[in-house]
């Protein structure tokens, strides 16, 4: 089909990724070699031609970004004065979308086969269609029960443990008709999730099921396990990353920016490094994401952590489970 478009929102504040979102916008943090926001584009059906981002935090830098860094398919961004919700944010960033349109958060990291979902959406004609992932504890996400052909009968957000009425939650990216923007009051905050797709339901809104992975990218130690699905799930065709560090002991998965220098240290598993970052002798980092210009000391140890754009590891220093910027209160010990 021609001409289908696609809002990715990426306007929230990313607190849990704080400090390393008061530097950068939480889509822009690389994972496995290129950012999430492009991951989460990735994953877009083949038929989408032109994507809106939906910006509010930090608009700026993801202008830079691109004007930089073009995606292969052109991205208009449109900003947000003060924070609108997922549903206001959707309306602001609607403007010319095509129907039916495709809707993705900026932090969605999946295995997820949007093509089929897309013919699914086309041939069962409802108002939209949400893909779901199971998982063992559905407590902090959108959560939906659906009948034998699919129509979701119950979607509950946010719902207590013991009486979520499934495991299935709701997986970030989904598929509507222009009606659903009708049904957004314009002009202040709306929740999608909470205030327009309850009173949608009677309109017909589908659930489409997928297994494989799925990741919520939003707290440090998601974001990581994030990465390693990147890593161990490349989506070919779309991103290959590339490894560049003479003389260290590289051990893959690596994806490095330009002009890394690792001489002498020891780098991977699963590691994304930026541009310019310069890791010491005898250092080792692992399962770890150091944005551009990081520095780590000579037999320093970075695991398991988040560097922010320019933060420096002082030589000999273990740094492991940590989320780290030069920006905003200077972390507690
Ligand atoms: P936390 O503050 O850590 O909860 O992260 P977040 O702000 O990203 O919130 P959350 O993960 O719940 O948001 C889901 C998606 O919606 C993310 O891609 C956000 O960037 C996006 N989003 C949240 N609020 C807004 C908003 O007010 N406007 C727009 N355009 N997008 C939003």
């Amino acid at each position: 089909m021609a001409d289908v478009s696609a809002v990715v929102l990426v306007g929230g504040f990313g607190t849990r990724l704080r400090p390393v979102t008061y530097a950068v916008p939480k889509q822009l943090v690389p994972l496995a070699g290129q950012p999430m926001l492009f991951h989460a584009m990735d994953l877009l059906p083949s038929p989408v031609t032109r994507i809106t981002l939906a910006c509010g935090y930090k608009a700026e830098a993801f202008e830079a970004y691109l004007s930089q860094h073009p995606y292969r398919l052109p991205v208009k961004v449109v900003r947000e004065a003060v924070p609108l919700g997922t549903g206001g944010g959707l309306l602001n960033g609607s403007v010319g979308a095509s129907d039916p349109f495709v809707l993705v958060n900026g932090d969605v990291i999946s295995g997820l086969d949007m093509d089929p979902m897309l013919e699914f959406h086309l041939q069962h004609g409802g108002v939209g269609t949400m893909s779901f992932y199971e998982v063992d504890d559905p407590s902090p996400y959108g959560v939906a029960v659906w009948d034998s052909e699919q129509r979701i009968t119950n979607f509950v957000e946010k719902p207590p443990r013991e009486s979520a009425p499934s495991r299935w939650i709701n997986a970030g990216a989904s598929i509507w008709s222009r009606e659903l923007l009708k049904e957004i009051p314009a002009g202040r905050e709306v929740s999608l999730e909470k205030e327009v797709l309850p009173r949608l339901l009677d309109q017909g809104v589908y659930g489409f099921p997928f297994r494989g992975w799925w990741e919520d990218a939003g707290t440090p130690s998601r974001l990581l396990n994030a990465q390693r699905l990147l890593f161990d799930h490349p989506r070919v065709g779309r991103f290959t990353p590339r490894c560049h560090l003479p003389g260290a002991q590289v051990i893959p998965q690596v994806a490095t920016g330009k002009g890394c220098e690792a001489a002498g240290a020891t780098v991977g598993r699963y590691v994304t490094l930026g541009d310019r970052v310069q890791i010491g002798r005898g250092a080792v980092v692992e399962d770890s994401v150091l944005m551009d210009g990081a520095v780590v000391g000579d037999r320093a140890e970075v695991r398991r952590s988040i560097l922010g754009p320019g933060y420096h590891v002082e030589a000999g220093a273990k740094v492991h489970d940590r989320c780290l910027a030069n920006e905003g209160p200077a972390p507690k010990p």
